[in-house]
């Protein structure tokens, strides 16, 4: 496990992935229903990205960064600000939220949140985040299989699934966790984040999850570039599990603004399979 979220916390991919959870999280606390909240891949809850890692990489730099100079937000990234802005109060941005922190302050009274994260160094900085938050448990274990054994709820169950696609079976590991869900709990909800390379991995995995999801599936493709270097980040792809249409709008405008704003010749497309 060489994979550290410091280098890229802030980046494109993060600014769509952390709007969606917030468009996502607006409409499951509308609900009457508890709401249980399962994040597979939690990292550490809060990224300095004036520190070491982020300014080596530089991809916050170019990412949240540059969101200061863009005006005519939509409202997701006008959400996402308001978060930003909370965690640094005397201006800038040095301090960056990850999920854990984003879903922790949306959480009503009677919500619960559990944040995976295997990496022990990570683990240890993520508990001391949440310590004393209100219905929220850390707990340093493989996301996937605690997700497969969850028990069935009473209430709404949503999985953020974010893994590090550093290991060749992460894209099965999801479909398989996706099965596993879904025969307990077929209502349950999902955002899943996939990193967009070539086109031939993205097409095998949503064959993968059609037979489980039958056209409960949304995609959010944001392409930042044309995919003509399968080597490179290209782009994002966020699929939700399980979500109205109403949620479709609101995404579409959230990734098009990314793109256009800090893509080059890029698309956004959202679909159903
Ligand atoms: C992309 S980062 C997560 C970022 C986080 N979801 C956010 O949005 O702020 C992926 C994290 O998963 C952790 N990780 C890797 N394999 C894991 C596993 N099997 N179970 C739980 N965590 C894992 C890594 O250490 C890393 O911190």
């Amino acid at each position: 496990m060489n994979y550290r979220h410091s280098f890229h916390a802030g980046n494109f991919a993060d600014i769509i992935k952390h709007a969606m959870l917030l468009l996502v999280m607006e409409e499951l606390r509308a609900g009457q229903a508890a709401l249980r909240v399962v994040d597979t891949h939690a990292g550490r809850g809060r990224y300095d990205v004036g520190g070491a890692d982020a300014s080596r990489s530089g991809e916050a730099k170019v990412g949240i960064g540059r969101l200061a100079e863009a005006g005519d937000f939509p409202a997701a990234i006008t959400g996402l600000r308001t978060e930003i802005a909370k965690l640094n109060p005397a201006g800038g941005i040095k301090i960056y939220p990850g999920s854990p922190e984003l879903i922790a302050n949306r959480l009503r009274q009677g919500d619960s949140y559990l944040a995976c994260e295997l990496r022990a160094e990570e683990h240890s900085v993520l508990a001391n985040t949440m310590q004393g938050r209100a219905g929220v448990k850390t707990a340093c274990v493989d996301g996937f299989q605690c997700a497969a054994e969850l028990s069935a709820f009473s209430g709404e169950t949503f999985f953020l699934i974010d893994p590090p696609f550093e290991r060749a079976d992460d894209y099965a590991q999801i479909a398989r966790t996706l099965r596993l869900v879904a025969q307990r709990s077929p209502g349950a909800r999902f955002l899943i984040w996939l990193p967009l390379k070539d086109l031939e991995t993205f097409d095998s995995f949503v064959r993968s999850i059609e037979d489980i999801c039958h056209g409960s599936v949304i995609i959010a493709e944001a392409r930042m570039r044309p995919l003509a270097d399968p080597l490179k980040m290209n782009g994002c792809v966020l699929v939700l599990v399980n979500f109205g249409k109403e949620i479709e709008a609101p995404v579409k405008d959230l990734i098009s603004w990314v793109v256009k704003t800090l893509g080059e010749n890029g698309e956004a497309r959202v679909w159903r399979p």
